[in-house]
């Protein structure tokens, strides 16, 4: 008997951004939970999208700039979680792709649409990829769509995974522009990937609600201190002056960081806490790494 056929009653979830990282723990605890899950990705065949196959999740192909494939993609789930990209399309593609998710859900009459989104509240900050999240988590309101909002601040991935711009710049400019010692949010991916399961597992409890998440709350040096203490050395900065990393990148991060330095908000791991009470705080996230190469997390 294979792992699908041991799914039970529980329905279809497809997954926008499957093969990113978002979508790889939430495809993996989906499956844990007994889900059906169809993992969408514009490249079927791509190794990110082969090795979610080989886990049983159903791999469809999708573009969220094509409503075709959209509404083929959603026909008959039950749920969809959804995330977008906009370091790697931009806020405008972000919107218009995140209107599309909304449109064809709301057409395929899908019961809960659960947002991998950001940001630190329900209010424009100027921070280009916050504020696009508002715009589109209102299209799913006004289309009706059962909503469940998540909000991380920071992954904890970014002190670690070299395939994020900001890695080049956790260490250095992060905490250049916005202050070593101001407190962040913290959140492991894995978490967010239970936490979205979570979320579909009890909607009476989870829809309508968006949830501000941080399992850790720790400066840059507090976590460069947990670091320190974890691997016996201090983690490699990469200085780069601002205006060339804003070259690279654009000026979205730097924006943020400048926000965060000069606003207060709230931040609390209440949230989190009460969704996922087991979400993993820095230091418990940092034991997991790989001694001799600090940059691998194993996974829960
Ligand atoms: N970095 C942080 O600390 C942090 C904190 C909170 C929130 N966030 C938010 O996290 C989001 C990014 O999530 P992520 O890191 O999971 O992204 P990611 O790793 O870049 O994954 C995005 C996925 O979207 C898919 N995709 C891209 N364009 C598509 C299209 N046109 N149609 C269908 N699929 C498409 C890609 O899959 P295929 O190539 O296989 O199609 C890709 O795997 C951003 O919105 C960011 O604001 C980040």
């Amino acid at each position: 008997m294979n792992a699908s056929s041991d799914r039970g009653n529980r329905g279809v979830v497809a997954v926008v951004g499957a093969t990113g990282r978002q979508g790889t723990a939430v495809v993996r605890h989906l499956l844990q939970d007994g889900w059906h899950v169809r993992a969408l990705t514009r490249n079927p065949s791509s190794a990110a999208a082969l090795e979610l196959h080989a886990q049983d999740a159903g791999v469809q192909r999708a573009d969220t700039e094509d409503m075709r494939s959209l509404l083929s993609a959603f026909d008959g789930a039950y749920g969809v979680f959804n995330a977008q990209n906009p370091m790697t399309s931009s806020t405008d593609a972000e919107i218009r792709q995140g209107h599309n998710v909304a449109e064809a859900a709301a057409r395929a009459g899908v019961k809960h649409v659960v947002y991998g989104a950001a940001g630190v509240g329900d209010y424009e900050t100027g921070v280009g990829s916050w504020d696009s999240k508002l715009v589109v988590a209102q299209r799913f309101r006004e289309l009706g769509l059962p909503l469940t909002v998540l909000r991380p601040m920071a992954f904890m991935e970014l002190m670690t995974d070299k395939s994020y711009y900001p890695q080049l710049s956790t260490w250095h400019i992060m905490p250049k522009l916005m202050g070593p010692e101001r407190p962040v949010g913290w959140l492991c991916l894995d978490d967010l990937g239970a936490i979205a399961a979570r979320a579909f597992a009890d909607p009476g409890k989870w829809v309508g609600k968006t949830l501000s998440l941080a399992s850790d709350i720790q400066s840059m040096e507090q976590c460069r201190t947990l670091w320190e203490e974890r691997t016996g050395r201090r983690p490699r900065a990469f200085p780069m002056p601002v205006s060339l990393f804003e070259r690279f990148v654009g000026t979205d991060l730097t924006t943020m960081w400048r926000w965060l330095r000069n606003h207060q908000f709230d931040m609390s791991t209440q949230a989190t806490r009460e969704i996922l009470p087991g979400a993993l705080s820095v230091r418990e996230w940092m034991s997991g790494f790989d001694k001799a190469g600090f940059d691998r997390l194993n996974h829960r």
